[in-house]
């Protein structure tokens, strides 16, 4: 299986297979289940309805590896723009902002960190007029130290800006240690990447050192945002709660858009909970990463790109060579 997913998340950079899945109307419906939309007016239409069932949102505008600055500054204005129509609608309370530093042109060789680290900046000062927070997502294990170090320079000006550790790199424990600290916002996750073997754990071992990062969290003065679908994870954090009686509003439990939807509402009966909601064009990369995670959805896929390469795919060949 584990062949299987690296081949999946290697497809989330082939144009080939992107191509594939864009024209493929039987992908859309699955698409459709992990994704709000393409415009700004879905994604706050779903956030209103996940707010309406007193869950808490964080929006993704979804974008990454962008190959410009104008292109990452197009980034910047786009969540400044959701971040206006978030206030206008009156959901700052309980709508924040996730984003990725790739797409605020972090990888952009020399100057990029300076890049994202302004983008960063302005939109947590668009954040700030709304009434709410940012929280950066962990991406491949290359980036980590310099998202690390962008978050805590821009957290000296936005102290609730929030972080993703991923447990399947070796360096989580440390991290979270670092991390451990009064209010700050730290979400955990298993990861959605691949590392080497020498900077990652595979397996059992990722669970494990969730948990370990977990007690850290939670033992801790940080506000943890326990970021899993996985029953067992759940059960562990719901114990350390009680062992170290953390009060419902200094931590929360996040979920995606889309992945068990009757636990996100059974969880928040007695936990803060917030979906992790996507929304805009460029869906194909978190699509990929999701049909990783879960052989069902997988299954399902390849059913369907297999069918649209035998169909318009190949029929429109040439138009693509064509130059589109
Ligand atoms: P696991 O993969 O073991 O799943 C447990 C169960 O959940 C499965 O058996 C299935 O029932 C269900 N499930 C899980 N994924 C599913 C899917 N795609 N479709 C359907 N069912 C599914 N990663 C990262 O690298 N950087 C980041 O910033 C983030 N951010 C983030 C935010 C939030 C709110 C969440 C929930 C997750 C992330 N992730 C992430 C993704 C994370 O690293 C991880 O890949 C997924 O959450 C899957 O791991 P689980 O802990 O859910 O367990």
């Amino acid at each position: 299986m584990s062949v299987l997913r690296n081949s999946l998340l290697a497809g989330a950079r082939s144009t080939r297979m992107r191509r594939v899945a864009e024209r493929s109307r039987l992908v859309r419906p699955l698409v459709d289940r992990f994704v709000a939309g393409a415009l700004e007016r879905d994604a706050v239409a779903t956030a209103r309805r996940l707010t309406d069932e007193d869950l808490l949102v964080t929006l993704d505008y979804l974008g990454e590896d962008v190959v410009s600055a104008d292109q990452a500054r197009a980034t910047v204005a786009a969540y400044r723009s959701i971040l206006k129509i978030v206030a206008a609608n009156g959901l700052g309370a309980n709508v924040e902002v996730s984003l990725k530093l790739s797409a605020l042109g972090q990888s952009l060789g020399a100057g990029g960190e300076q890049l994202a680290l302004d983008g960063a900046m302005a939109i947590c000062a668009a954040a700030a007029s709304a009434g709410t927070t940012v929280t950066l997502d962990a991406e491949d294990y290359t980036t980590i130290s310099s998202t690390l170090e962008i978050h805590s320079r821009a957290r000296a000006e936005f102290p609730w800006l929030g972080i993703a550790i991923q447990a399947y790199l070796k360096r989580a424990e440390a991290d979270c240690q670092d991390l451990a600290r009064a209010g700050c916002r730290v979400r955990l996750c298993k990861g959605a990447y691949v590392a080497p073997e020498s900077a990652s754990y595979k397996g059992g071992a990722v669970g494990d050192s969730y948990g370990r990062c977990l007690a850290t969290l939670l033992s801790s003065n940080a506000y943890p945002m326990i970021a899993t679908h996985d029953p067992a994870m759940i059960d562990a954090a719901k114990s350390l709660i009680a062992q170290f009686q953390r009060s419902r509003d200094s931590y929360e439990f996040q979920l995606l858009y889309g992945v068990r939807p009757d636990e996100q509402r059974a969880l928040s009966a007695e936990n803060r909970v917030r979906v992790y909601v996507p929304y805009g064009d460029e869906w194909y990369p978190y699509f990929m990463r999701r049909l990783a995670e879960r052989p069902a959805n997988l299954r399902f896929f390849v059913r369907a790109a297999a069918s649209a390469a035998t169909g318009p795919i190949r029929r429109s060949g040439a138009s693509v060579g064509g130059g589109k």
